[in-house]
């Protein structure tokens, strides 16, 4: 049997993406877990902490069994391919993998090469994709009652090498939201062409946060870069664009702020911020096991 993958945000229908965060929300309510019997592996081959433990604790509050495969002490380090391990995997009975990897594109290669009866989440590859982080994201503002389609949305920070940025551009695009602006420094703005097209850059983060109802702050990725990216002085980011409570108040007085972490206090957003009312960065890690658990029952059922 044909399992289900969730690769990038373009892939699920529109119906199941809104039964997915339906769900989530339900669950971070209250509402019963489906049981589940099913296999699955979470398989890291780069470090996490909030991806790889809500994984493994939406899959136990499920029910159901779960191996994890730390990459550094698999195999791979003797010479397998990460083909070969899912593969292998799958033959001794898992059923979906929830897999991260550094390598940009590598859920859509695998995709076409692993048996269709292997069900296959992407965890974040690279500088691609990150489907479920942009999923929980959309989730948490709808538990805190934000109707997307009326709302103005700033994303700041490293978007060139922002996996997160780029799914939570298309599922807010998907959701109709009312406005998506970005800003962050020339050099880590986005490249045409790579998922971004279409909307409005800031040239100062001040002036995005114009009239915004949610502000979303990406890290630095300092292991993305290469030497074309230049050097970067962090307490001059912090400066020029990080959000301080200063910056904050030219937003809209109840703008929420989000970071998908891990976060750079000090570097991206002031401590004040991160810890101040406005700031929803614990209740995404907290819906993040909610929305994963939403996302298991949609591919497993
Ligand atoms: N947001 C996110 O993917 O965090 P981790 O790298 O800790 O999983």
């Amino acid at each position: 049997m044909k399992a289900m993958r969730l690769i990038d945000i373009d892939g699920p229908s529109l119906d199941m993406i809104e039964t997915i965060m339906d769900r989530a929300v339900a669950l971070s309510k209250g509402s019963e877990p489906l049981s589940q019997t099913h296999t699955i592996a979470n398989v890291f081959f780069e470090p996490s902490t909030r991806t790889r433990v809500s994984f493994e604790m939406a899959a136990t509050r499920l029910g159901l069994r779960v191996i994890n495969l730390d990459g550094e002490r698999s195999s791979m380090t003797k010479g397998e391919s990460v083909l070969d391990t899912l593969a292998t995997l799958h033959a001794m009975g898992v059923e979906l993998a929830v897999l991260r990897h550094d390598q940009t594109g590598i859920c859509h290669e695998l995709s076409e090469q692993l048996p269709s009866s292997l069900g296959l989440i992407n965890a974040g590859d690279g500088c691609g994709h990150h489907p479920t982080q942009a999923l929980l994201d959309a989730a948490t503002l709808t538990a805190k009652g934000v109707h997307l389609s009326e709302v103005k949305v700033v994303i700041c920070g490293d978007l060139r090498h922002s996996r997160v940025a780029r799914s939570n551009v298309a599922l807010l695009k998907r959701l109709g939201v009312g406005e998506v602006g970005l800003a962050g420094p020339e050099g880590l703005m986005p490249t045409s062409g790579s998922g971004f097209d279409g909307l409005r850059h800031y040239d100062n983060l001040d002036a995005a946060l114009i009239d915004a109802d949610v502000v979303m702050m990406l890290r630095v990725q300092k292991e993305r870069m290469d030497a074309s990216d230049g050097r970067l002085d962090l307490a001059d980011y912090h400066r020029h664009w990080g959000l301080t409570a200063e910056r904050l108040a030219k937003a809209k007085p109840e703008c929420w702020v989000m970071h998908p972490g891990p976060m750079n206090r000090g570097v991206e957003l002031s401590a004040q911020v991160a810890d101040g009312p406005q700031s929803l960065i614990l209740d995404q890690a907290r819906m993040s096991v909610f929305t994963r658990m939403a996302i298991f029952e949609a591919l497993l059922s």
